[in-house]
């Protein structure tokens, strides 16, 4: 069988990682979907930094004219960032009749609706599994497994980074900074961290999962976002004298008024689940009406964790599955009558 030919356009934490994988688990991974997978392209900003881990691949100095490469069916986008590159070579993939692969939570919070209408103009495939929540498969269960409920309520710890910060604080006493700069070199934080610390990483995964839920189009301007950039280590210690742990929250929520979203540092008692989500680990807690109540636990970034979710959504492509990004027409997200977004 002809292998599936794979171009990657960023090799940081991420790309780095499924780079490695899917050429080191290369037989493992068509044993399990009964097609090779072949990277037959790369991208990247330095090509020094990526020339040990080029093997048979060609390298591409602008992502662009690997997102174009008649040598490759499906362009992995790991580069990050909303505007720029990120989105001209995603743009041009679909174009070309690639399907994407991308852990890109920015970019599709900002337009992926437009990504996703001209995806299925294309007829190809736009996935997105990594862009939340890390290693847990959470896209997939939103969109395709929980498809015969009514949801209510989507709530979770969204970003490593910050989870991280708040665990060390208030473990090992240590400071916000320090911790900041520990996720750094974990390779768990943004490019700018501010999108972490400040919530905004977490308003954009929010804005995916809403859309998934309850079939609206991603609106980020609807979220009230605060991060966890003014918590000290006082605060840390007066809510556990309380009984509580401080989580930075994602909600997403039916109300009288329409749908609720927030992001922001929340006090949880130390008696529940989420109390109990340690470090780099996120959690999603879904109420719907047929399953009730599921929560998804798992790694929420790194290297990884992450290329975990983007070789997932590689060996769907292997294997032939082609599903609609947000699991319903895009024209449908756009138009559809929806409750309206409760704005702060
Ligand atoms: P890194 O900063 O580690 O890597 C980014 C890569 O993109 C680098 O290889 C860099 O090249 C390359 N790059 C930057 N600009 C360009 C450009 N103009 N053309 C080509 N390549 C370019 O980021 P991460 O791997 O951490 O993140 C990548 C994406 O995955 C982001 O969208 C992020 O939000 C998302 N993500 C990250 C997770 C994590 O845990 N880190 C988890 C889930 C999602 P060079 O190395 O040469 O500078
Ligand atoms: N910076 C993000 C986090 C990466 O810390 O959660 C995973 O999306």
């Amino acid at each position: 069988m002809l292998p599936l030919r794979v171009g990657i356009a960023g090799l940081g934490t991420v790309g780095g990682a499924v780079l490695r994988r899917l050429t080191g688990d290369a037989a493992a991974i068509a044993a399990r979907t009964g097609r090779p997978v072949q990277v037959t392209g790369v991208a990247a900003r330095d090509r020094a930094k990526a020339a040990p881990l080029l093997g048979e691949a060609n390298w591409f100095d602008d992502a662009l004219d690997l997102a174009r490469s008649p040598d490759i069916d499906v362009f992995v986008e790991l580069i990050g960032g909303h505007e720029g590159v990120a989105r001209s070579a995603v743009a041009a993939a679909i174009s070309a009749g690639k399907s994407v692969v991308t852990a890109n939570k920015a970019l599709l919070a900002h337009h992926g609706l437009e990504l996703a209408a001209a995806a299925e103009a294309q007829g190809v495939a736009l996935a997105f599994e990594a862009a939340v929540a890390g290693g847990i498969p959470v896209i997939k269960v939103l969109r395709e497994a929980l498809s015969g409920n009514t949801i209510d309520r989507v709530c979770g710890i969204l970003n490593g980074t910050c989870n991280y910060i708040l665990t060390r604080m208030e473990a090992e006493g240590l400071g916000f900074a320090e911790c900041l700069a520990e996720a750094q070199r974990l390779g768990y934080a943004e490019a700018d961290p501010s999108f972490d610390i400040d919530g905004f990483d977490t308003a954009h995964k929010l804005a995916i999962l809403a859309s998934l839920a309850f079939g609206s189009a991603p609106d980020l301007d609807a979220i009230h976002v605060e991060g966890i950039r003014s918590i000290t280590s006082d605060d840390l210690r007066a809510a556990d004298d309380l009984g509580y742990r401080v989580k930075l929250l994602g909600v997403a929520q039916r109300t009288d008024h329409g749908i609720e979203t927030r992001v922001h540092p929340t006090m949880v008692a130390k008696t529940t689940a989420l109390a109990a989500v340690h470090g780099v680990t996120n959690a999603v807690a879904v109420n719907a009406d047929a399953v009730r109540e599921l929560t998804l636990v798992g790694p929420g970034a790194g290297g990884d964790a992450t290329a975990s979710a983007v070789l997932g959504d590689i060996a769907d492509l292997a294997r032939g599955s082609t599903v609609l990004p947000f699991g319903r027409p895009a024209a449908l997200l756009e138009h559809a009558p929806r409750a309206p977004m409760q704005r702060h």
